[in-house]
């Protein structure tokens, strides 16, 4: 049952596309505070959190204030309060209680779970307008179903997407690119996908090529097609300021672009330099910056990644002159402790400085409203101007997308992946414990950035995040401009990494049925332990997790490790794979267990009465041929396994 309570005037997000009447009555669990500006809800010792999407820190969200501010930060320390995304739905629950909580405001909101003080939620936003849905079930995963059936349909990627992809910011020609591909095809390590990071523009305008570097670009994707291989070119938010830029120009004479208070179009940089940003909540601009996706469809291209859009702003023209007109206050003179921390202070906060969300307004739904104020809403819209343009433009087949900022509703429009990460251990276990909270609240085509974005990775790491990230739908290895590089083939391990990702294509009958079935039922494709199982243990097990109806997962996630402890909620076969056709089982009996897992080992535990379908891993996915199955049962008959197949193309 979910009932929808509103508190003041919210602008509505678009985010739930079922009608739910206007409930009776006040709020069930939470109280308002005497101000009218807070809710809150006494915890109980037993009490759970879990959700809030693409947040810091574990699975139970116990003890830390996140608040929904999507921020352009590569920084995902603890301490942080924000990073990219806004999914502001959780669910509380213990052996007493269980129940669902979406907060719609595409503002700033603030979850103090248990932070300052340490059994109280309270939740807070600006202007106290937000609809507040309370979904009650009859567990977890009923109340996570029924809050998925209301917001609408995860987006399906093309097939292909399943395969494994190779990135790098930026490969900054065709040949630099053909390079990786002959690299991975002599290393035998099957590549689905190349991504083109923004070098391949010309002069970082969205929708151009790079004529001198990536020159007969449709001949060249054909090219890259034949050897089986997706080119997945970056979109940018910023539409660079050039005259005889078409997009710059039709959008200025069109006014699509975002304005300031005096109507004048706000000047912000980023990639190219100065930029305007396209109104995206306005649907006349929306429909118009999702038709110039039409540039690069008519090139071959059937994929794409939408960047820098909470909006990141590395400066607005304003701030820059305010900035400049005060270092002069400074300039000749010695700078004490307090005036040079101040000057520090100026100047290193110019990026996303928060004043600048404020200057600029949208026409959304007929309406002025001031950015800071649907601020949630930038990235997601991006994201459905170009969804929305894929079904009039490619209207038979799907188009692969996912975005970097998001909010619920976006998740019917493209996935997303986790941001600027770095390589660092504490990065992969993120990853796992991100999983399930972003699938709870619709998002299932997500991955984080393999081997991690910022800092140089190391082999181990590397391999340790391969071996997780061929259970992610997105699986992309991702590095950063002057870090070290991340090719599989580039390191000693190669036959190592080839196992790992022919493991992936040998999942991909597993990995497409179950993550089929959780889009098109609602349902969770990475699910923590307690979501299935009621036993105190696995309520607070936040480093393993249950993929699709047959598995669980225990990645090792801490350097040097050769094993790790693992949980079982109940007896299991465990299967530790050094590759598809080469691994060794056991079954186990319920409760703790040292696992060895060497480098070179993936841990899968197959769920009693379930079964694993593997499939016989070739070049790529147009290659992985779903009549050629094997199977590993667990007291289960391998007919039980209902495998989902369709041409995995075609919309549906
Ligand atoms: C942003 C993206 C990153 C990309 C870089 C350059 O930091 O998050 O993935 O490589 O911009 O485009």
């Amino acid at each position: 049952m979910i009932r929808k309570f509103t508190i003041g005037n919210p602008i509505p997000t678009d985010s739930v596309v079922k009608e739910i009447p206007a409930a009776e009555g006040s709020i069930p669990y939470f109280s308002i505070n005497d101000e009218g500006k807070e809710l809150s809800l006494a915890l109980e010792k037993n009490d759970k959190i879990f959700g809030l999407g693409e947040t810091v820190r574990g699975m139970n969200k116990r003890g830390w204030l996140y608040i929904s501010n999507n921020s352009d930060d590569p920084n995902h320390t603890e301490n942080k309060n924000s990073l990219y995304a806004s999914q502001n739905f959780f669910v509380v629950f213990s052996g007493d209680r269980q129940f669902g909580v979406y907060v719609d405001t595409p503002g700033k909101v603030s979850f103090d779970i248990g932070y300052t003080k340490l059994d109280k939620l309270t939740v807070s936003f600006e202007d106290f307008d937000a609809d507040i849905y309370i979904v009650d079930g009859e567990s977890v995963l009923d109340i996570v179903g029924q809050f998925r059936q209301i917001i609408g349909r995860s987006y399906i990627p093309p097939k292909w997407a399943f395969g494994f992809g190779q990135s790098r910011w930026s490969y900054m020609t065709a040949d630099e690119v053909r390079e990786v591909a002959d690299k991975y095809q002599e290393a035998g390590i099957p590549l689905d996908m190349i991504y083109l990071d923004i070098d391949y523009m010309e002069r970082y305008k969205d929708f151009t090529i790079d004529e001198s570097v990536f020159p007969k670009f449709p001949e060249f994707v054909e090219e890259m097609r034949k050897r089986g291989i997706h080119l997945v070119p970056i979109i940018d938010a910023g539409v660079k300021i050039e005259e005889g830029y078409d997009v710059y120009e039709e959008g200025v004479e069109k006014g699509y672009f975002v304005k300031k208070e005096n109507g004048e179009n706000l000047v912000a940089a980023v990639w190219p330099g100065k930029v305007h940003f396209p109104d995206f909540l306005n649907d006349e601009a929306r429909a118009w910056f999702g038709n110039k996706y039409k540039v690069l469809l008519d090139q071959g291209i059937d994929g794409f990644w939408n960047d820098m859009n909470e909006p990141a702003i590395f400066y607005t023209q304003d701030h820059l002159e305010e900035v400049f007109d005060q270092i002069e206050d400074y300039k000749g003179k010695n700078l004490d402790v307090k005036s040079f921390f101040a000057f520090k202070d100026l100047v290193g906060s110019i990026d996303n400085y928060p004043e600048d969300y404020r200057r600029f307004y949208h026409e959304y739904k007929g309406r002025k409203i001031r950015h800071d104020k649907v601020h949630n809403l930038f990235g997601y819209n991006m994201t459905r101007a170009a969804g929305e343009a894929f079904e009039r433009l490619s209207p038979d087949k799907r188009i692969l997308m996912f975005s970097r900022s998001s909010y619920i509703g976006m998740h019917r429009y493209g996935g997303i992946w986790h941001g600027d990460n770095h390589s660092w251990w504490s990065h992969l276990l993120l990853n796992i414990q991100q999983m399930p909270a972003v699938n709870m609240c619709g998002f299932l085509y997500t991955g984080a950035d393999i081997g991690g974005f910022g800092s140089d990775t190391t082999e181990d790491l590397l391999l340790r995040w391969t071996a997780f990230g061929i259970f992610t739908p997105l699986f992309r290895n991702h590095s950063a401009m002057y870090t070290r590089r991340q090719e599989l083939y580039l390191y000693e391990n190669v036959p190592v990494f080839r196992n790992f990702v022919r493991l992936r294509y040998a999942l991909i009958p597993y990995l497409y049925s179950e993550f089929m079935k959780a889009a098109l039922n609602d349902r969770m494709l990475f699910k923590p332990l307690c979501f299935e199982y009621n036993d105190d243990r696995s309520a607070c097990v936040e480093d393993q997790l249950l993929l699709g109806e047959s598995i669980m997962l225990a990645p090792v996630y801490t350097q040097n490790a050769e094993g790790r402890y693992v949980y079982l909620p109940e007896d299991m076969k465990l299967v530790r794979f050094r590759a598809f056709d080469d691994y060794d089982e056991e079954v186990m009996s319920a409760g703790d267990h040292y696992v060895r897992a060497r480098l070179d080992e993936i841990l899968v535990f197959v769920r009693k009465g379930h079964v694993l379908p593997l499939a016989k891993p070739e070049k790529g996915m147009d290659a992985v041929d779903a009549s050629d199955i094997s199977f590993i049962c667990c007291d289960a008959e391998p007919e039980s396994y209902e495998l989902y197949t369709d041409d995995g193309e075609s919309r549906i």
